[in-house]
């Protein structure tokens, strides 16, 4: 460290006209960071604005096309994350970088062993794990393999990993997603020890909500470039959505909490089960009813077989055992075709892969269930002008915004693949609807849009069930909470009665 500038006075962190171009975009645009010593600065934007590019040159992952970066004022370059340590800068990365078939002792000093004759015995080390993960308050047992631990256990582990390397700067990107709410406090109780230790953390987030909890200050990249740095106690979350898109954010209403008494079961799931890519039950018995008018949401931490119940439902995968029925008839195991038939829509979470053909055009998908039947086939002869006629009307309907109906969808942006694939699917006049994750990766003024897109759906009378990972989607947006933990239903409460704590204990896996 400079010995002129007194401590606390030099940024930990300064990256400064930091540009990064990769083929057709410029990812960071003359980006200028600064992260305290202590702090939690949270660096956030919607998806695409640059964070992970950021962070990724911060910690010597990508070398910046231009611009310097200065770690506790003196300059450094970084060609390998192996520098970036060195200079005490480390991501603390998902679970999937740990060897599963090790110990927790052994995966934080992988790669970190000193000459063999110096080396520390297991003893030595497990102590001194347990001491770390002591003083963070992360509970975890050193002699544990990886395999054994919840996610949440094994983000501790990579943290324990970075601190014991000496890390005095963290970087963590989005590392919240495969959490669940308490998991997610637990880690920021830990952040805040470190901080208050000295440490500076790098926390990436598009979640307004919890780095409104987690930070002290808040840079917001918009398209590459910096709009603007906060101190979080005196924004706020509309503030900071503002910047973020860069207009003006109407935050939907949720949806009315409405009791439909007595609204009859448009779909019913009764006892299904299913397995995985891998032969493995993955849908256990999963008995649900849904009226007509109700959204059921259904929470859970990404991988607890919510792909595989939707594919269940819609067709998509077999089911090994269980009903599907619609207005009191089951369907065909297996079938999406009886499926779409019987009234089932289904807002898959791979929109550009099973979604939308992504080459077709924006008309064509508009398309793609009805084209065999009238008015739009007549003897099996597809009506061009009914086809055009038919996107013109549900574009406008749907506002979806592409140069005209006959752009390839995949030129579309996210948000608007998602509004055609609504449009076609809502279009149809369905029964039910199972939505999967329908807002992921889109950006706030979309998701705006789905959601009340949904929500007028329900108002119609359509019964909806949305699988979502997003916990405050679902409670938003939800009439009753189903909780899925390992292909279960672990419980289900009423959105009046929902306990954001009692949820996540269910979504850890706690008996209801
Ligand atoms: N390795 C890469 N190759 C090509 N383009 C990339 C790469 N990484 C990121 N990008 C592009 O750079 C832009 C910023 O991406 P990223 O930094 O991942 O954003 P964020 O983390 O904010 O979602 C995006 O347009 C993305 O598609
Ligand atoms: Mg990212």
């Amino acid at each position: 460290m400079n010995p002129e500038v007194t401590a606390g006075a030099v940024p930990a962190v300064a990256m400064r006209s930091i540009t990064k171009r990769f083929p057709g975009v410029l990812a960071n645009d003359s980006v200028d960071f600064e992260a305290r010593e202590g702090e939690v600065h949270a660096l956030l934007g919607e998806n695409g604005a640059g964070k992970s590019t950021l962070a990724s040159i911060l910690t010597g992952l990508y070398r910046p096309d231009a611009g310097d970066i200065e770690i506790y004022g003196r300059r450094v370059e970084f060609h390998s994350p192996r520098d970036a340590m060195a200079a005490g800068v480390s991501m603390v990365h998902q679970h999937f970088r740990l060897a599963a078939s090790l110990t927790v002792a052994d995966n934080i000093v992988l790669g970190h062993q000193a000459a063999p004759w110096l080396r520390a015995s297991p003893r030595t080390i497990e102590s001194q794990v347990t001491d770390l993960a002591r003083r963070y308050r992360m509970p975890v047992n050193p002699t544990a393999r990886i395999w054994q631990l919840s996610v949440g256990e094994q983000q501790r582990v990579e943290i324990l990993k970075s601190l014991y390397r000496g890390a005095r700067i963290l970087i963590l990107d989005e590392p919240t997603s495969l959490l669940t709410p308490q998991e997610a406090d637990d880690l920021f109780e830990t952040l805040r020890r470190m901080t208050a230790e000295g440490r500076t953390i790098v926390f990436v987030s598009h979640k307004l909500e919890e780095l409104m909890a987690v930070s002290d200050r808040v840079t917001v990249l918009r398209g590459g470039r910096v709009v603007g740095t906060v101190e979080t106690k005196s924004t706020t979350p509309p503030q900071l959505a503002r910047m973020m898109v860069g207009r003006e954010v109407v935050f939907a209403q949720s949806k009315e909490a409405h009791r439909m008494e007595g609204g009859e079961v448009v779909l019913e799931l009764r006892g299904i089960s299913a397995d995985g890519d891998l032969g493995i039950k993955a849908v256990n018995d999963v008995s649900l009813a849904i009226k007509a008018g109700e959204i059921v949401g259904i929470a859970g931490v990404s991988g607890n077989g919510q792909r595989e119940l939707a594919e269940a439902i819609s067709g998509a995968r077999r089911r090994s055992a269980g009903d599907v029925i619609v207005d009191g008839r089951s369907l065909r195991n297996g079938d999406p075709e009886d499926a779409i038939a019987r009234g089932i829509a289904h807002v898959p979470e791979d929109r550009l892969g099973t979604g939308v053909s992504p080459s077709l055009s924006v008309a064509d998908n508009l398309i793609l269930k009805s084209h065999r039947r009238a008015p739009i086939a007549t003897r099996g002869i597809l009506r061009r002008q009914r086809i055009a006629a038919n996107a013109k009307q549900l574009m406008s309907r749907f506002s979806v915004s592409a140069p005209g109906p006959d752009t390839p969808t995949r030129l579309l942006s996210g948000g608007n693949v998602q509004k055609v694939v609504l449009a076609r699917e809502l279009s149809s006049r369905p029964r039910a609807i199972v939505a999967a994750n329908p807002t992921r990766g889109l950006d706030v003024g979309a998701t705006e849009s789905v959601r009340e897109l949904l929500i007028k759906a329900a108002a119609g009378g359509v019964g909806i069930l949305l699988i979502s990972e997003d916990l405050d989607e679902v409670l938003a947006l939800a009439d009753r909470i189903a909780v899925i933990y390992e292909g279960r239903i672990a419980g289900v409460v009423p959105r009046d009665e929902a306990d954001v704590q009692r949820i996540g204990l269910m979504m850890a896996g706690a008996p209801a």
